[in-house]
């Protein structure tokens, strides 16, 4: 039955032919399973070891499969960060030719969590707030690509660390739109009402469950979505006017969105008739502003603030080691194998997938400062990185993908017991917990 498999993908790895397509997702042996934390889904969704890396599955039908598939592919032409289509297969069957569902296979996202394996002690307030902060970008940034989502919610979203904050992406794009011609104001608020439907029903669900840290306020946390997303369009999309003599503020309104980590591609500047006002609006603008300045000059591709924070330790090098002949391009690769470079070295291989490379850069200076505040004086960034391991890094759970031993896949049904699997959200006094 086998050869009657229809695969479609647009690199082909042999190796996926070798996974049991004949048995349904639920009965597949552990051996070919991966344990990782997993979101609420409506299908079976597992994930699964090929050639050294991980692939999410999902059982759906050969129609959602196709159409999921398609709209994932052109959301990431899009550039809006969703999770990576790999494969769709149809005609799949059992040993006794009974029909099984097709599956849509995409690149697990590595070093992302769902948001109900993000604690130990229940999710703080602090954390369902950042959470939310990060999908409300997120949705702006659909929202600017004309993507309707229709569904919304903490559980269609994974998250990855982002330097003290998140970076959200998309995982569940099956009941999206793509209008060519953008949205409407009808359209996004109906989004919006959703995405504070959901997450108020999400974060009411974790209280219940106790698996919500004491002070949670799933209202008024749902609510913040609409005014941080409000917040951000305006900022991103809005016109602004003033008079022709305060010209600089077309700069400020550039440096307001290089801070907020976009580029403008392209800006309408207009003067009315008698050449009295000016009126501004960014027509195209670019998530990734200091994303793109780190890959420039170092080759670094990280999420945003992660490269907000290594820019920042790259720029007070160069000012420190600033000398005749010495290029921004020249300090960035001195900083690069002076500085970033042996810090990741030290940490020790088998913690290495505890966190991204940036995250750790990330968290060794906010470890250093701290250690430094409680001694009253600096600390050699090389001493600092071995605290760091000794009294942070150890007490993490790796983040990158449990690869080994498969225990199986992990459902998280509405209501977990408490000791299923956690991943530590703050650094200090982790708890941690093993995989059930
Ligand atoms: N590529 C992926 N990387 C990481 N996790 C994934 C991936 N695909 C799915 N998941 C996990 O599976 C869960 C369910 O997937 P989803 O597409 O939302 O299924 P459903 O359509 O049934 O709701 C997600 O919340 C997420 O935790
Ligand atoms: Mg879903």
């Amino acid at each position: 039955m086998v050869s009657a498999l229809e695969i479609t993908a647009a690199t082909v790895d042999p190796a996926l032919l070798d996974l049991p397509w004949h048995l349904p997702l639920e009965e597949w042996p552990d051996e070919n399973i991966v344990a990782l934390p997993k979101g609420l889904s409506r299908h079976t969704v597992r994930f699964a070891h090929l050639s050294g890396h991980v692939i999410a599955i999902k059982e759906t039908l050969p129609e959602l499969s196709k159409r999921e598939y398609d709209m994932l592919r052109n959301l990431s032409k899009l550039d809006v960060p969703c999770v990576e289509a790999f494969a769709i297969i149809n005609n799949r069957n059992d040993a006794d030719g009974n029909e099984l569902p097709s599956v849509l296979i995409t690149r697990h996202l590595k070093f992302s969590l769902p948001y109900r394996a993000m604690w130990s002690q229940g999710l703080r307030a602090e954390t369902a707030t950042r959470l939310v902060d990060a999908l409300a970008l997120l949705l702006v940034r659909l929202h600017i690509a004309g993507f309707f989502w229709g569904d919304v919610s903490l559980s269609n979203t994974l998250f990855r660390r982002d330097a003290g904050s998140f970076a959200a992406y998309l995982v569940d794009a099956e009941t999206g739109h793509l209008y060519e011609s953008g949205l409407s104001n009808g359209q996004r608020e109906n989004d919006l009402e959703i995405a504070r439907v959901n997450i108020a029903g999400e974060l009411m669900d974790l209280i219940a469950s106790g698996n919500a840290a004491p002070g949670i306020d799933a209202v008024a946390t749902s609510e913040r979505i609409m005014g941080k997303y409000r917040e951000l369009w305006v900022e991103l999309t809005g016109a602004e006017s003033f008079n022709a003599e305060e010209k600089w503020k077309i700069n400020r309104r550039i440096e307001r969105l290089n801070r907020l980590g976009f580029d403008i591609d392209e800006m309408s500047i207009r003067q009315d008739a008698s050449g009295a006002r000016i009126k501004i609006q960014p027509k195209v603008v670019d998530a990734g502003h200091h994303a793109r300045r780190l890959i420039r000059l170092t080759g670094l591709d990280v999420e945003e603030n992660q490269a907000r924070r290594l820019l920042n330790d790259l720029d007070e090098y160069s000012r420190d080691h600033h000398r005749m002949g010495a290029d921004e391009e020249v300090l960035a690769h001195e900083w690069l194998s002076n500085i970033f470079e042996p810090v990741i070295l030290s940490i020790p291989k088998d913690m290495s997938g505890r966190l991204e490379p940036a995250e750790i850069f990330h968290q060794v200076l906010e470890h250093r400062w701290y250690i430094s505040e409680n001694a009253g004086h600096d600390i050699a960034l090389g001493d600092a990185v071995d605290s760091y391991v000794k009294n942070v890094l150890t007490n993490r759970r790796d983040e990158e993908a449990l690869i080994s031993p498969a225990t199986g896949s992990i459902e998280l049904p509405k209501g977990i017991p408490s000791g299923t699997i956690t991943v530590e959200e703050d650094d200090e006094d982790a708890d941690w917990r093993d995989l059930v």
